[in-house]
């Protein structure tokens, strides 16, 4: 299976709300990375629009010609409204907090089932494809497609970690969770740390894998590669096995 690569620019965003202007443009940066090869364009808007901006994903889907993933805490309602509004091709739901940093736990599924269940359905009823983000575990994966989600996306920040010392252990989890997930018909999405050297190994052993979305690790290679270099470098990695 070829794994599609969404590439995140809220970095991009970041580097452009430092300054005030409008360098870089994101909106050219999601033309720009399309046309370089990648296959879906990723934006994660937080409460206080400290990346990208609630009106910089308005402004992106009329430009999106590949996938459009939009990643959030439905918590905020004003978060669940511009989902509706903007209608991309996938929502990805991740539990993080107001302030937080970046994400750094994925969803209890069996805690928050019935909450889950209800959001899922709003955003199915709208016709978006849903993904739930969480941690490697068997039972969350397969308290997952209880939820109504088409896809589960795999928190890889402890892969990541772990790879560089012991990457046949960091996987093993992620191979189980992977199983549970696809065995009850979910598909399969990973994101968080993933970078140029532990992408390959990840996606050679999570067989199913469909789509990853990659932005700290592809923006800051930009630097020394270009943005056009650094996607086909993430390309290959996804297809050369
Ligand atoms: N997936 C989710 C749910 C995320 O929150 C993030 C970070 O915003 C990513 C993927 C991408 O992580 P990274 O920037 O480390 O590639």
């Amino acid at each position: 299976m070829t794994t599609k690569l969404s590439v995140n620019i809220n970095k991009i965003a970041t580097l452009r709300n430092s300054r005030g202007g409008n360098n870089p443009n994101v909106l050219q940066a999601a033309i720009d990375c399309q046309l370089f090869g990648a296959d879906g364009i990723t934006v994660h808007p937080r409460p206080d629009e400290r990346h990208i901006r609630y009106s910089d994903v308005r402004e992106i889907m009329p430009i999106i010609t590949t996938e459009f993933n939009i990643e959030g805490n439905p918590l905020e309602d004003k978060f669940v409204q511009l989902v509706l509004d903007v209608k991309p091709h996938q929502v990805t739901l991740v539990p993080d907090a107001l302030n937080q940093l970046t994400s750094n736990h994925g969803w209890d599924t069996i805690k928050e089932a019935k909450y889950l269940r209800d959001i899922v359905a709003v955003f199915k009823t709208a016709g978006i494809r849903v993904s739930i983000f969480i941690d490697p575990v068997v039972a969350f994966a397969q308290a997952a497609a209880d939820t109504g989600a088409d896809r589960v996306e795999l928190y890889t920040e402890s892969y990541a970690q772990h790879y560089i010392n012991d990457r046949t252990t960091a996987i093993k989890e992620y191979v189980l969770a992977a199983e549970a997930a696809v065995v009850r018909g979910l598909g399969l999405n990973a994101g968080h740390d993933l970078d140029r050297n532990n992408l390959n190994f990840f996606a050679k052993n999570i067989t199913q894998l469909q789509e990853v979305s990659i932005g700290h690790a592809l923006i800051a290679d930009a630097l020394y590669y270009g943005l056009e270099n650094s996607i086909q470098l993430y390309k290959r990695a996804l297809s050369v096995y």
